[in-house]
C-alpha cells in the first residue's frame, strides 16, 4: 500500500506506548485512526490529547471475538472503511517462579489477550479486507520468542512465538489465495541504544477478575523496567530509553514497502538468529539460551519478588 494518505488503520492496544506511536505515525501519514484498548480511561485520555476528527478510540477487549466485530463496524461507521489493522494489544502477566510453576491464570491471561487476541482481530477484519482485495495486516510479535526466548520470561515468549507462526501463515495462505492484502510481522526494536519504555515492562497490570491467582500481588503490578535498570547498574552499565517513534517508522515502511520482518537489521539479533539455527542445523544443545540476559530476572528472583 504505497499510498496510506487517507487511508484507515485501526491500532489494538492503542491506549499507550508502541500502539499510540503507530497511532501518531499513520496521522502523520493523513491516515484515519481507531485506537482499540482495554483501559479505557487511558485510551479517551490519548485520543484527547491526539485530538482532531481523524481519531477515534474504542474500549474493546481483545479477547473478545464480539469485541473486535464491534470495533470493525465503529470503525467502518465513522470512517466508512479499514484498511490497515495493527494487532497490537499485549500483557506480561508477571508470573512467579520456573515455568512449570506459573500460575495457570498467567499462562491462560497471556495466551487470552497475546494469542487469541491476534487470532480474533484477523478473523474480525481478514475477510472484509480480502472482499475489498486491499489492506494491510501487522501483527506485533517479539524478538523474545520469535528469534528464541529468553529463557527465564516463559510465557511471553510462548505467546510471541505463536504470533509469529500466525503472521507467517497469513502471509503464506494470503499469497496462495493470490489476495492484494498483505501482512508484517512487527519486532519491536530501535537502531538507537535503550529499551522501549511502556507499559509492558509494568508485569501484571490491569489483570482482569478472571485471571486472578489468589496472589496478595495480584493487584501489584512489578515494575520490571525499574528492576532491570537496578540489575544493569548493579553490572555498571545504564539504560537509556529508544523513542517509541523508531518502531512506528517501522510499521508504517513495512505497510508502504510490504516488508513481511518490520524489524531494524541489528547485529545482536542477527547473531541470536544464526546462534539458534545453527544449534538446530548442528543438532546441538540450545547453549544460546544460557546467555546472561539482564532484562529479565531469573526465575528465582521472580519468585520472591
Ligand atoms: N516494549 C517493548 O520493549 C516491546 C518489545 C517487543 C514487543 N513488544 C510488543 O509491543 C506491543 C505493544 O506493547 P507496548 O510495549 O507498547 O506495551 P503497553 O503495555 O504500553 O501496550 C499494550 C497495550 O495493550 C493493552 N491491552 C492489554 N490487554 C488488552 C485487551 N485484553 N484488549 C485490548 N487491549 C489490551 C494495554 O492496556 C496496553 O495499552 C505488544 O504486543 C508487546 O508485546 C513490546
Amino acid at each position: 500500500m504505497k499510498d496510506l494518505h487517507g487511508k484507515v488503520g485501526v491500532v489494538t492496544g492503542g491506549a499507550g506506548g508502541i500502539g499510540r506511536a503507530i497511532g501518531e505515525a499513520m496521522l502523520a501519514e493523513g491516515m484515519q485512526v481507531v485506537l482499540a484498548d482495554v483501559v479505557a480511561d487511558q485510551l479517551a485520555a490519548t485520543v484527547k490529547e491526539l485530538g482532531g476528527k481523524d481519531v477515534m478510540g474504542l474500549a474493546t477487549d481483545v479477547t473478545s471475538f464480539e469485541s473486535l466485530c464491534a470495533l470493525r463496524d465503529a470503525a467502518l461507521a465513522r470512517f466508512g472503511a479499514v484498511h490497515v489493522v495493527c494487532n497490537n494489544a499485549a500483557v506480561g502477566a508477571g508470573a512467579k517462579g520456573h515455568v512449570w510453576e506459573h500460575h495457570l491464570n498467567d499462562w491462560k491471561w497471556s495466551l487470552d489477550v497475546n494469542v487469541m487476541g491476534v487470532i480474533n482481530g484477523m478473523n474480525a477484519f481478514v475477510p472484509m479486507l480480502i472482499a475489498q482485495d486491499e489492506g494491510h495486516v501487522v501483527n506485533t510479535s517479539s524478538g523474545n520468542g520469535a528469534y528464541f526466548p529468553i529463557a527465564s520470561s516463559g510465557i511471553y515468549p510462548v505467546t510471541k512465538a505463536a504470533v509469529t507462526t500466525l503472521t507467517e501463515c497469513l502471509w503464506g495462505q494470503l499469497r496462495q489465495l493470490g489476495s492484494k492484502v498483505s501482512a508484517s510481522c512487527l519486532l519491536p526494536s530501535s537502531p538507537n541504544p535503550g529499551v522501549l519504555a511502556t507499559g509492558i515492562w509494568k508485569a501484571g497490570a490491569n489483570r482482569p477478575d478472571r485471571f486472578l491467582r489468589g496472589d496478595p500481588d495480584d493487584n501489584k503490578p512489578r515494575d520490571a523496567l525499574a528492576d532491570y535498570r537496578a540489575r544493569a547498574k548493579a553490572a555498571g552499565q545504564e539504560v537509556p530509553i529508544a523513542p517509541l517513534s523508531d518502531v512506528a517508522d517501522l510499521c508504517i515502511r513495512a505497510i508502504r514497502e510490504d516488508q513481511f520482518w518490520a524489524t531494524y537489521p541489528l547485529e545482536n539479533q542477527t547473531q541470536k538468529l544464526r546462534a539458534r539455527f545453527e544449534s538446530m542445523l548442528n543438532r546441538t544443545t540450545p547453549e544460546y539460551l544460557n546467555e546472561v540476559n539482564l532484562m529479565a530476572a531469573g526465575a528465582k528472583e521472580r519468585a520472591k519478588s
